[in-house]
C-alpha cells in the first residue's frame, strides 16, 4: 500500500514537472508567436514586440505564456525546496524615442513570481512595483533594466544605464550602457537611445550564484566579458515557478519600447542564438515582407501550374490589399480634397526608410514627390483606429486645408485606409525648428533668425485665432511643430491635428492633448484648450527659441524626480534683474539687448499661470512690433510658483 502511494507520489510529480518541461524557446521576431500581453503590449504585423506605443504615462509587459521551472525537479521523494537551475537570456531591443537625448524611463527583462503587475506604476517604476512595494521581498522578480531617466531616488547613475534589479527599482548593480572590446579590452559607450537595435544577454550561473549581464551593438558577437556581474541569491527571490517576460513603461516623453527578438534557455549553456538577418526592421515601415503567406502556399501546390496560379491569385491579392483605401459616401463631398494612396503609395517610394522626415507624437513623416506635378510634399502617416469622430475631423482637415497664411505649413490634402491616414503638407526642405536649436550639426541660429521666427509664428496664430472666419486653436504649439522654410520663415504646422485625439477619449479620463512643458496649468483642471492656452505654449515657444533649451531639463528630473520648467529659470532671472543672461550663450552676447529683454518679459506675460493675465493674439503681434509698450512688469504680478507638472 505505502509502495503504491509512492509510486501516484512519483507519478504526480513527474506529471508536474512535465506540465513545466519548456526549457527553452527561441523567437526571432514574434509574428505568430504567442506571449501574454498587457497594457499597451502589442505584437506588430512585422512582428516586433511593441511594449510601450508612443502614449505617455502608460505601461504594458509581455511574459511567455506558461511558467517555468526554476528549481531542479526532485530527484528522489524528499521535501524542502531545490537548488535553483541557472539560465541564459538572449533579447535584442530598441527604443524610439521623441527625443534623441530624452526619453521614457526604458525597459526590463524580468523573471517574476507572478505576472500581475497590475498595481505596478509606470514612469520610474517601469511597470514593476509602486511607491509601496518597491523593494520589498514579497515582490519575488528579478529584473535587468535599460534605463534612460536618472531617478535620484532609486540611486541611478545615468540616463544611459544597465542595471540588475531585485524585488525593486534600485540596482543592485548597475553601469553605464556599453561594453568591453573583446581585441583591446577598453569599455565601448553605447547609446540606448540612437534609435538602433542591441542585443543584451542575462547568464544567471547558479552555482556561483551570479548574474551577469552583457551588451553590443547587433553587428558584434557577445563580448567575452560581461558589463555587469552581481552575486544574487535567486532561490530566495524565485520561488519554484516564474514567468519570464518584460516590462516597459513610458513617462512624460512619448516613447516607444520594442523588443525585436528573444531566446531563452534553461540549465547552463548559453541561449540559443538569434539569426540576426530574419529581424524585423526597426521602427515599422511598410509591411514588406508577404513571404510567410507565400512560403505556405508554395509548398501546397506540388504542380508547377498550381504554384503559378497561387502567386498570381496571391499577387493579385497582394496588389489590391497593397493600395486598399477607406472610402465612405461621406467622403465624396471632399472629392477633391482626396489623395489616392497609390500615389502617395509611388510618391513616397513605398513609405521607404529612406524618404523618412522623422517621427512625432502622431505619427511617422515621409518625403514624397508628387508624380503629376513634381511637387515636393511632406506626407503624415497617423495610425488611428476609431473611426469615431473621423468624420467630423476630415471636414476639419478640409476646412482647415482652406486657410492660407504665410507662417502656415499648407495643408494640401488627405487620404485614408484601414487604421490610417494621411496628411499631406507642403514640403519644408529646411526642417522643423527644433533641430536648428538642438542639432551640433545645424548652424547656429542668429538672433535676428530667431526673432523673425518668433514674429512670424505670432502672426500666424493671430490668424488661426482671430482673422478667419472661425477661431482655430492649435493646441500644440512647439519647436518640432514650426518649420522653417528656405527663407528661414517660421511656419507653423499640425494645426488643428491635436483635435484628432479628443474624439473617442473616455470623458473619465482627463486626456489632455498637448506636449508636456507647453501645457497650461489650468489645462489640468479644465482639460479644455482655449486661445489662452495656445498663447501660454507659444511662450514657451518663445522661451526655447531665445534660450536654444527644452522647456523641460533633463538635469532637473535628477532632484527627486521634479521637472524644472525653463520659465522658472527666466523668472529668477528676471527678479534678479539679468533676464538676458538666459539668452543662448551660443550666440555669444550677439544680440540686441532690448529686443532680447523684450522677447524674455513677453514670455513671462505669456506663461502666465492665470490665464486673464496673458495677452491675447493681437497684442502679441503689437508688443513684437513695438507697437506698444510691454506693461511694466512687477514681481507681485509673476511672483507665483508654476504648479507642479503630473
Ligand atoms: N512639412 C514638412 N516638411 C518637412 N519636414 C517635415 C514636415 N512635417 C514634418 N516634418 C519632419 O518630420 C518630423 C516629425 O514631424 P511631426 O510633426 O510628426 O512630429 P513632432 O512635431 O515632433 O510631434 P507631434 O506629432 O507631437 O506634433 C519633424 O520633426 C520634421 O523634421
Ligand atoms: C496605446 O495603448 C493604449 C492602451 O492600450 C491606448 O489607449 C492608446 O490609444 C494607444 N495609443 C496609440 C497611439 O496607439
Ligand atoms: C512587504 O509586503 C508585505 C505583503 O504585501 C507586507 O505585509 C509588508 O508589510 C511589506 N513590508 C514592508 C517593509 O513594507
Ligand atoms: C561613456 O559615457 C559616460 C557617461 O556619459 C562618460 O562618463 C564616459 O566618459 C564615457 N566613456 C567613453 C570611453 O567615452
Ligand atoms: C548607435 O550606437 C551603436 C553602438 O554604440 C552604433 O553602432 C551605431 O552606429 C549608432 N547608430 C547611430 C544611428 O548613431
Ligand atoms: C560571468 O562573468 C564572469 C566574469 O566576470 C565569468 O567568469 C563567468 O564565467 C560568467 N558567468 C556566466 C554564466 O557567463
Ligand atoms: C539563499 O536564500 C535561501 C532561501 O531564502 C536561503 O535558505 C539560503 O541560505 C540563501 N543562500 C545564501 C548563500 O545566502
Ligand atoms: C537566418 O535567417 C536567414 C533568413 O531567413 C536564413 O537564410 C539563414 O539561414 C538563417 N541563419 C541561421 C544560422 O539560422
Ligand atoms: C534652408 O534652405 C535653403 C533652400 O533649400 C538653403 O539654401 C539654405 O542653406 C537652408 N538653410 C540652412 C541653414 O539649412
Amino acid at each position: 500500500m505505502q509502495s503504491l502511494l509512492l509510486l501516484l507520489f512519483l507519478c504526480l510529480q513527474s506529471f508536474s514537472f512535465l506540465a513545466s518541461a519548456i526549457d527553452q524557446f527561441t523567437f526571432d521576431g514574434f509574428a505568430g508567436g504567442n506571449l501574454n500581453l498587457d497594457g499597451t503590449a502589442v505584437v506588430t504585423p512585422d512582428g516586433l514586440l511593441m511594449l510601450t506605443n508612443g502614449t505617455t504615462l502608460l505601461k504594458g509587459h509581455a511574459f511567455y505564456p506558461s511558467r517555468l521551472r526554476f528549481h531542479q525537479a526532485p530527484s528522489g521523494g524528499g521535501g524542502g525546496s531545490y537548488p535553483v537551475r541557472s539560465f541564459s537570456t538572449a533579447f535584442v531591443f530598441g527604443i524610439i524615442s521623441e527625443y534623441t537625448d530624452l526619453s521614457s524611463p526604458g525597459l526590463a527583462f524580468v523573471v517574476a513570481k507572478s505576472r500581475d503587475f497590475s498595481t505596478a506604476l509606470q514612469s520610474q517604476y517601469m511597470g514593476l512595483a509602486n511607491a509601496r512595494n518597491n523593494g520589498n521581498a514579497s515582490n519575488h522578480f528579478l529584473a535587468v533594466e535599460l534605463d534612460t531617466i536618472v531617478n535620484a531616488e532609486f540611486g541611478d547613475m545615468s540616463d544611459n544605464h544597465v542595471g540588475i534589479d531585485v524585488d525593486g527599482l534600485a540596482s543592485v548593480t548597475a553601469d553605464n550602457a556599453g561594453y568591453y572590446d573583446d581585441r583591446t579590452g577598453a569599455f565601448r559607450n553605447m547609446s540606448l537611445l540612437n534609435r538602433t537595435a542591441a542585443q543584451v544577454w542575462v547568464d544567471f550561473d547558479a552555482r556561483a550564484s551570479l548574474v551577469n549581464v552583457t551588451m553590443a551593438p547587433l553587428e558584434l558577437p557577445k563580448p567575452k566579458t560581461p558589463l555587469l556581474s552581481a552575486t544574487v541569491n535567486l532561490s530566495a527571490v524565485i520561488e519554484d515557478e516564474a514567468y519570464v517576460g518584460f516590462s516597459s513603461s513610458t513617462g512624460v516623453v512619448a516613447s516607444r519600447h520594442y523588443v525585436l527578438a528573444w531566446s531563452f534557455k534553461m540549465d547552463d549553456g548559453p541561449a540559443p542564438p538569434l539569426n540576426i538577418s530574419k529581424l524585423p526592421a526597426l521602427p515599422v515601415t511598410i509591411a514588406r515582407a508577404p513571404s510567410n503567406t507565400l512560403k505556405i502556399l508554395l509548398p501546397i501546390a506540388s504542380a508547377a501550374s498550381a504554384a503559378a496560379l497561387a502567386i498570381t491569385v496571391f499577387m493579385i491579392h497582394r496588389r489590391r490589399r497593397k493600395y486598399a483605401e477607406l472610402k465612405e459616401e461621406w467622403e465624396v463631398a471632399f472629392g477633391p480634397h482626396r489623395f489616392s494612396y497609390k500615389d502617395l503609395f509611388h510618391a513616397t517610394n513605398g513609405f521607404s526608410d529612406e524618404r523618412l522626415l522623422g517621427f512625432g507624437g502622431f505619427g511617422s513623416v515621409y518625403k514624397g514627390v508628387l508624380p503629376m506635378s513634381g511637387a515636393d510634399i511632406a506626407v503624415k502617416k497617423v495610425s488611428h483606429e476609431s473611426r469615431q469622430g473621423m468624420k467630423e475631423f476630415i471636414a476639419e482637415v478640409v476646412s482647415i486645408g482652406q486657410l492660407r497664411h504665410r507662417n502656415l505649413v499648407q495643408l494640401l490634402g488627405y487620404s485614408r485606409r484601414k487604421g490610417e491616414l494621411l496628411l499631406v503638407y507642403d514640403y519644408m526642405p529646411n526642417g522643423s525648428l527644433d533641430k536648428f536649436l538642438y542639432d551640433q550639426n545645424r548652424p547656429v541660429l542668429s538672433w535676428s533668425q530667431r526673432f523673425r521666427i518668433i514674429r512670424g509664428v505670432a502672426a500666424s496664430i493671430l490668424y488661426l485665432h482671430e482673422d478667419w472666419e472661425m477661431v482655430v486653436l492649435h493646441r500644440d504649439i512647439k519647436a518640432s511643430n514650426v518649420l522653417v522654410d528656405a527663407e528661414m520663415n517660421g511656419r507653423l504646422g499640425d494645426f488643428g491635428l491635436a483635435r484628432l485625439y479628443d474624439h473617442g477619449t473616455d470623458p473619465h479620463t482627463t486626456h489632455v492633448v498637448g506636449t508636456t512643458g507647453y501645457l497650461a496649468p489650468e489645462l489640468g483642471h479644465t482639460g479644455k484648450p482655449s486661445k489662452a492656452s495656445d498663447v501660454f505654449a507659444f511662450g514657451v515657444f518663445m522661451l526655447e527659441v531665445a534660450c536654444g533649451r527644452r522647456p523641460v531639463s533633463q538635469d532637473a528630473l535628477q532632484a527627486h524626480g521634479d521637472h524644472l520648467l525653463l520659465v522658472d529659470t527666466v523668472l529668477e532671472r528676471w527678479c534678479q534683474g539679468t533676464v538676458t543672461d538666459a539668452v543662448d550663450p551660443r550666440l555669444h552676447g550677439d544680440f540686441p539687448e532690448e529686443e532680447a529683454s523684450l522677447v524674455l518679459k513677453l514670455c513671462l506675460l505669456c506663461s502666465h499661470p492665470l490665464p486673464s493675465a496673458r495677452p491675447g493674439a493681437r497684442q502679441v503681434v503689437q508688443f513684437l512690433d513695438r507697437d506698444m509698450p510691454l506693461p511694466e512688469l512687477s514681481r507681485a504680478h509673476l511672483s507665483f510658483n508654476m504648479p507642479a507638472l503630473t
